[in-house]
């Protein structure tokens, strides 16, 4: 059914394809930049990512003012402001993001600082707080699934309080998302296994949710069918660059879908948990994402009986009555964790993630209060949060 009235905005530049990234000293000129600082993280540095960016500048106009490589995972507020002071003291005049999601969104939310011209991000709490553009920014994702590369979102922790904030406006959206195969070839197989299930959890999420609209379902299941179609394959062979110019396109098309259509339950639950437990997002999604619809299965039904289709793809859709599609549904991502969790490892309960029981109620509790279940089919209350983390568990 299509909403009386809907909104979907996703204005970001995409280049896509082999040697990409070298165009980004041509991508700055049009935008008026030359002199990028670069954010990216040591993991990055280490697989010769950065230096592939570095290499592409060689002969153009602009330079690279400065370099930051020690984003955090989970990055924090105290260090975006030191960011924000690297980019001052070296005059730079845009952001380059080399990394993860946590790169990604610590460069967003730099930019805010060096555009506004505070120093505390704390300041800038809160939805639509920016009221005007800010500088340049081009992001190049090397995982593939957080989607930051196409959302309006920034989620940085607060390690005081132990929660991830998210920051929320359409400027904190990069001008240029750049996918080049090059740049995830070298991820690790876990790392590749989290990040694609979160694109997969974005997906389904935005889907179900009440924000959902006909642009958000079209990205949404385009989305599903290339994580379906590459997330293992990219997990079993990392070089095939096929699946993982494949998953870089799943990421980028559930990023526009929930940064339109919002998340749910799943995504409260795994914020949490990551700011409890500092569970990886991606893993504390897999773990979270058959419960979650568990939960909202009473509510939405018919649309998980829908995703079957690009879940299982034809033959299981064709060969399930139509009565018991929404349950097999859950089926399908169950089997697509499970089959991530032979090939790498990577855990779908929480007791493998290594969350201590007596952590349950807190994560419950901070869940509830996280905005991420705010379009959620079904209300989330204290005890169905419990209830949640307690089927997770084992
Ligand atoms: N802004 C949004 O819309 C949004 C959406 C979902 C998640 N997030 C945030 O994204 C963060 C998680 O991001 P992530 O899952 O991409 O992981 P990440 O950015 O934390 O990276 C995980 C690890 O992988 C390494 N790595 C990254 N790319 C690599 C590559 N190509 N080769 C080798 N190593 C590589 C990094 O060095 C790091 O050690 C969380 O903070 C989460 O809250 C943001
Ligand atoms: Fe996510």
């Amino acid at each position: 059914m299509i909403p009386s009235y809907y909104e979907f905005y996703n204005p970001v530049k995409v280049l896509a394809g082999n040697k990409a990234v070298d165009n980004i000293p041509y991508e700055l000129s049009l935008l008026s930049a030359r002199r990028p600082l670069i954010v990216t993280d040591q993991g990055v540095v280490g697989a010769g990512l950065l230096q592939i960016v570095i290499n592409g500048f060689a002969g153009s106009d602009a330079e690279v003012g400065a370099v930051f490589e020690d984003t955090p995972p989970d990055s924090s507020n105290e260090v975006v402001s030191d960011v924000a002071r690297l980019y001052r003291e070296n005059r730079c005049d845009s952001i380059v993001a080399v990394g993860g999601g946590s790169v990604l969104d610590t460069a967003k939310a730099v930019n805010i600082l060096v555009t506004e011209g505070g120093d505390d991000l704390l300041d800038y709490l809160g939805a639509d707080v920016l009221k005007a553009p800010l500088k340049p920014l081009i992001v190049v994702p090397t995982t593939a699934g957080t989607g930051s590369e196409v959302t309006s979102v920034a989620v940085i922790a607060n390690p005081k309080r132990q929660i991830k904030m998210p920051f929320t406006s359409q400027y904190l959206l990069p001008n240029m998302a750049v996918l080049d195969p090059r740049m995830t070839l070298t991820m690790p197989p876990k790392i590749t296994a989290a990040t694609g299930v979160d694109a997969l959890t974005h997906a389904v999420e935005a889907y179900s949710c009440k924000q959902r609209n006909p642009l958000s379902d079209a990205y949404a299941v385009a989305a599903i069918n290339l994580v379906r179609e590459n997330l293992v394959k990219a997990v079993k062979n990392g070089k095939d660059e096929k699946a993982r110019f494949g998953m870089a396109n799943a990421s980028l098309l559930a990023g526009a879908a929930f940064s339109n259509a919002m998340v749910g339950v799943v995504h409260s639950m795994a914020h949490a948990t990551g700011g409890v437990c500092h569970v990886p997002h991606g893993v504390a999604n897999a773990i979270f994402l058959p419960h979650g619809m568990e939960y909202n299965m009473s509510k939405v039904a018919d649309l998980y009986a829908e995703l079957l289709l690009p879940l299982a793809g034809p033959e299981v859709y064709l060969s399930t009555p139509e009565k018991n599609r929404a349950v097999r549904a859950v089926e399908a991502v169950r089997e697509i964790n499970r089959a991530l969790n032979a090939e790498c490892g990577m855990p779908i309960t929480l007791k493998q993630a290594g969350v201590a029981k007596s952590k349950l109620e807190a994560i419950a509790a901070t869940a509830i209060n996280d905005a991420a279940h705010a379009f959620n089919p079904r209300e989330l209350e204290y005890a169905d949060a419990l209830a949640i983390a307690r089927a997770a568990y084992e």
